[in-house]
């Protein structure tokens, strides 16, 4: 019976990703971290590479070093897109923000379809995503369309289908731009239908994947997605503010001009010249020197999901949830708490979303008093989440258990309040 800790501590006995929580540096092991969702554990091999690199790389070969660092984002570009995205070579970049890359190929997007004046974007899609359009809107005079997915009986769990957004679609679309998985509910959106319905009607599909990369299985090149972004920080496990990606389709990449024209992206680059003269490929799409350091946490980090393969780790993502949702059903719905994430596992990646009307005080309480990790979103959301490589089964059972003993003893209430201004 899932109520049973012996129940989890069998799906961890026969996970095959078993072995790989003990690559990462966990500090305090009674701890259940359970928002690998938003911040991803430290790989040992990270501590490594990063050490190996400044001196071993950075100490010894100084400026002469950039002759094999220039190009770096490029070949870890194709890692992560093999082990993540279904991507072939040359068409995924590790580069600059999410926000910035969200920025670049969306304003490309919109430049290819001259004349269009629509762009759209759901209620529920990530703040920057949004703010970035709604100054893009302002300063080129287009109509920034929002579709409601947040009132009551708009969407299930914010989730946007070919039918809600058919509705939206007509020939001065010139871009819609959607999360694979709402940072919120966790619904998952569907890549194929949703990225066809929209070529169709002669506008771009932008997919923020953020919440997905590294979790589910994506197949953007099957799935024939034009351009996507991500972060790396996620279920990439790279580290806080490591270097986010881009994905551009070779279908369209000559197509596609970005706004920031950086020198990296200068054919000739170390010519110099006085006229700017795109690179091919997916160079054209790099602004500026990539962070070594970075780009080297990202390789570790991502060989070790090649590794693993995304195949299982989608498997362990879809088993934990619904060991998840098996326990809110059994604890969790008696003290006042509902599902906001579909039980439909196609419908859904690495995390829950849990309604409650104290969602944010049990968030801290559990963080002051029960060394359970999730985090908290307005206005009443609590996000739960298995990291499929560092996260096992127990560690989930354990932070429900606590949750559940921390909201019926109502002991949350006793929380004095946080000292940060991050949720
Ligand atoms: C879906 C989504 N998009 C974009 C971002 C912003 O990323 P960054 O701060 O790296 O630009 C986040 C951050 O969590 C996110 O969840």
């Amino acid at each position: 019976m899932v109520t049973d800790r012996e129940y989890a501590l069998s799906l961890d006995e026969n996970d095959p990703l078993r072995g790989f929580k003990s690559l990462f540096m966990i500090t305090d092991p009674e701890m259940c971290y359970l928002d690998g969702n938003s911040l991803g554990r430290l790989p040992l091999a990270t501590v490594s590479a990063v050490n190996e690199f400044m001196t071993g790389e950075w100490a010894a070969e100084v400026v002469t070093g950039w002759s094999h660092w220039v190009d770096e984002a490029q070949p870890t570009g194709d890692l992560l897109g093999r082990a993540t995205l279904g991507a072939a070579p040359g068409q995924v970049l590790v580069c600059d923000t999410t926000s910035v890359n969200f920025y670049q190929l969306a304003l490309a997007a919109i430049n290819a379809r001259p004349g269009r004046k629509t762009i759209i974007t759901d209620a529920a899609n990530f703040p920057t995503d949004r703010y970035i359009l709604d100054g893009i809107a302002k300063q080129l005079g287009l109509n920034l369309v929002i579709i409601d997915n947040e009132s009551p009986g708009s969407a299930e769990n914010e989730r946007i289908t070919p039918e809600i957004l058919e509705k939206y679609l007509n020939s001065d679309v010139a871009l819609v731009t959607l999360e694979v998985i709402q940072y919120r509910s966790g619904a998952r959106n569907d890549i194929k239908s949703l990225t066809d319905l929209v070529r169709n009607h002669g506008a771009f599909l932008l997919w923020d994947a953020s919440h997905a990369v590294g979790a589910i299985e994506m197949n953007f090149d099957a799935n024939g997605v034009d351009i996507a972004v991500g972060c790396t920080y996620k279920y990439g496990n790279s580290g806080p503010g490591s270097p986010a990606w881009l994905y551009v389709n070779k279908r369209v990449q000559a197509e596609l001009q970005v706004p920031i024209q950086g020198w990296f992206s200068q054919g000739d680059q170390f010519g110099m010249g006085p006229v700017f003269e795109r690179a091919q490929g997916i160079r054209g799409f790099q602004i500026a020197s990539p962070s070594i350091i970075g780009l080297r946490c990202v390789k570790s980090a991502f060989s070790m999901i090649e590794e693993a393969t995304i195949s299982a780790i989608a498997n362990k993502a879809s088993a934990g949830t619904q060991m998840m949702i098996d326990l809110y059903d059994a604890w969790l719905v008696d003290l006042g708490f509902t599902l906001l994430t579909s039980r439909n596992a196609q419908e859904r990646g690495g995390h829950i979303s849990l309604g409650h009307p104290d969602a944010a005080r049990i968030c801290v309480a559990l963080r002051q008093f029960a060394r359970v990790i999730p985090d908290y979103r307005t206005p009443s959301s609590i996000r739960l989440a298995i990291a499929p490589l560092p996260t096992s089964y127990v560690e989930v059972w354990d932070g429900f258990q606590r949750m559940r003993d921390l909201v019926a003893s109502r002991q949350y209430e006793k929380v004095a309040k946080p000292d940060s201004r991050v949720t």
